[in-house]
């Protein structure tokens, strides 16, 4: 009698573990390894779908992370091509600034936030870069890209891994940057994760090659998992709307496809300024270059609950603006800033929560 109660309670787990996989019942404990991209009945509001899910990452918490963003390096400007010339011995042109601005990077940590925000930066994991590696691409000014930053960490003048896309003037000379970027991380657009974080290059924009690869990256993640998004155009305002990627429909595209996602921030370059705004209900941060005026980069902390972004520039040896938000409720306050009585030529295009400044020069 009980080996027959036994038999039939074995039948009905098996059941239940069947019901279960082919997705029977409601309770589905595989949902979110099956989860499309955007909200199932989106209709013809959905973003870009993905068509290949094998394994999501699942949110494990604990993350404390700091990163730096910067664009536009224009490796190659202001310097004469000479084969064989070592960037880190006889640096030239705008291998000076970059150079300089790698020392201030290789030694952030330790140094105090901006007051509002409080803290100090802690030792970076990575460095991204968005675009416009070099003047105008090709082998020689990838090469001496390559010396002056390295990829690990271990090969250049840079002491943590980078993590580059390509720009607009990576291409002026054939798709030589292109390749190699591709060939180092896997594809021009890809990702990769530190730690709880995913961070989805998207090269100089997302195209629709791009779009499809941003869907599977956010397929591969549960949905409270954070992500970083960063490539070279801007969304807004100067510059963002004469080039191919502004006068597509990849903007409203890319919008539908991180809706409802957690996106702590978009990260971008172009127009060798420095700033931030608010794009379709989400943080845009504009993060300086090393040709021009806005000699800044952008240091990035993100921990379970909060996210600090601050622009510093190294020439200066000050914090040109910043913006701290909760990303829970246990999050701290916001503080959104820019730093009073900056020098006309220093001022941000910068437009978030209220806060509001503007370069010198006229604005589009
Ligand atoms: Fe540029």
């Amino acid at each position: 009698m009980r080996l027959r109660w036994c038999v039939l309670l074995a039948f009905l787990l098996l059941g239940v573990g069947v019901g279960w996989f082919l997705g029977w019942l409601p309770w589905d404990p595989l949902a979110s390894a099956s989860a499309p991209a955007t909200p199932q009945g989106a209709g013809e509001q959905a973003g870009e779908q993905a068509t290949q899910v094998t394994r999501v990452k699942q949110r494990r918490g604990g993350l404390a992370l700091t990163l730096l963003a910067v664009a536009d390096t224009h490796i190659g400007f202001g310097a004469p091509e000479i084969p064989g010339r070592d960037p880190l011995i006889e640096p030239m042109g705008i291998e000076r600034t970059n150079l300089a601005m790698i020392d201030s990077m290789n030694t952030i940590a330790g140094m105090n936030y901006p007051a509002p925000l409080g803290g100090r930066v802690q030792t970076p994991r990575a460095l991204l870069v968005a675009g416009d590696l070099t003047e105008v691409g090709g082998q020689e000014q990838w090469r001496l890209w390559t010396r002056i930053f390295g990829l690990t960490g271990k090969e250049g003048a840079l002491k943590f891994p980078v993590f580059e896309g390509a720009g607009n003037h990576d291409r002026n000379k054939n798709w030589h940057v292109r390749e190699q970027v591709a060939k180092r991380h896997g594809g021009r657009f890809y990702h990769f994760d530190l730690g709880d974080l995913r961070l989805i290059c998207l090269d100089e924009g997302p195209d629709d090659t791009g779009l499809k690869v941003l869907a599977e990256a956010l397929a591969g993640v549960a949905a409270d998992v954070p992500v970083i998004v960063y490539f070279h155009y801007p969304l807004l305002g100067p510059y963002s709307d004469d080039h191919w990627f502004g006068r597509g429909d990849y903007r409203q595209r890319l919008a539908r496809t991180l809706q409802n996602r957690r996106v702590l921030g978009i990260f971008h370059g172009h127009y060798h300024s420095t700033g931030a705004y608010r794009w379709q209900g989400l943080d845009v941060y504009n993060v300086g270059s090393p040709k021009h005026g806005h000699k800044s980069y952008a240091v990035v902390e993100v921990s379970d609950h909060s996210m600090k972004v601050a622009a510093y520039d190294y020439v200066q040896k000050q914090w040109i603006w910043w913006h701290r938000k909760p990303l829970t409720p246990q999050g701290p306050e916001e503080r959104i800033g820019v730093a009073p009585d900056l020098d006309p030529e220093l001022r941000p295009d910068f437009d978030l929560g209220g806060v509001k400044t503007e370069p010198p020069w006229k604005r589009e």
